[in-house]
């Protein structure tokens, strides 16, 4: 098998539970460095996106987790791991609209249940792992070159 193209770029954004105004800040930090790198304007829009919504989730619905954003040659992979509660039906969350988010949140603009739908519409490749009681990991990955954009005939 070969080799996977070496790391250009790592970083790690703590997520603190429950701190929805500092909520948004990795993603921010995740567009100004693919920015930065020079990555295309479409590679930085959907990384964004995947990167705020992800890191919304774990400041919402879990114990607290972190964000691991690794930059390739020829893709950006953003790894999201949290310390629980789990997700027991992956299927489930997957589905546009499905939320459990609370009325506190919903008030605030949260909670249209689009945000894992969306999460997987913007990469290329997407796996959720989760264990009810240990926690969830997501593996979001998008590919930098043109020719590998929308190669699981997705819309971006
Ligand atoms: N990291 C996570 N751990 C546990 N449950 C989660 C996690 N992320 C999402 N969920 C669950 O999946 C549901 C759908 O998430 P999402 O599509 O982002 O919509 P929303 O955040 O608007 O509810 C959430 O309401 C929550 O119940
Ligand atoms: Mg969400």
């Amino acid at each position: 098998m070969p080799a996977e193209p070496s790391i250009l770029l790592r970083r790690v954004f703590p997520v603190p539970p429950d701190a929805i105004e500092e909520a948004g800040k990795a993603s921010t930090e995740v567009r100004r460095l693919l920015r930065g790198m020079g990555a295309e304007p479409e590679v930085v829009r959907r990384a964004g996106i995947v990167c705020f919504e992800g890191e919304m989730n774990i400041a919402l619905y879990t114990k607290g987790g972190r964000i691991v954003l690794v930059v390739r040659e020829d893709r950006v992979e953003l790894l999201f791991s949290d310390r629980g509660p789990g997700i027991a039906d992956i299927d489930l969350v997957k589905q546009p609209g499905y939320s459990t988010a609370p009325d506190w949140a919903r008030e605030l603009g949260f909670g249209a249940g689009m945000g894992i739908p969306n999460m997987e519409k913007n990469s290329d490749e997407f796996h959720i792992f989760s264990r009810v009681g240990q926690g969830t990991v997501i593996r979001a990955t998008i590919y930098r070159r043109r020719d590998d954009l929308g190669r699981s005939g997705k819309e971006a």
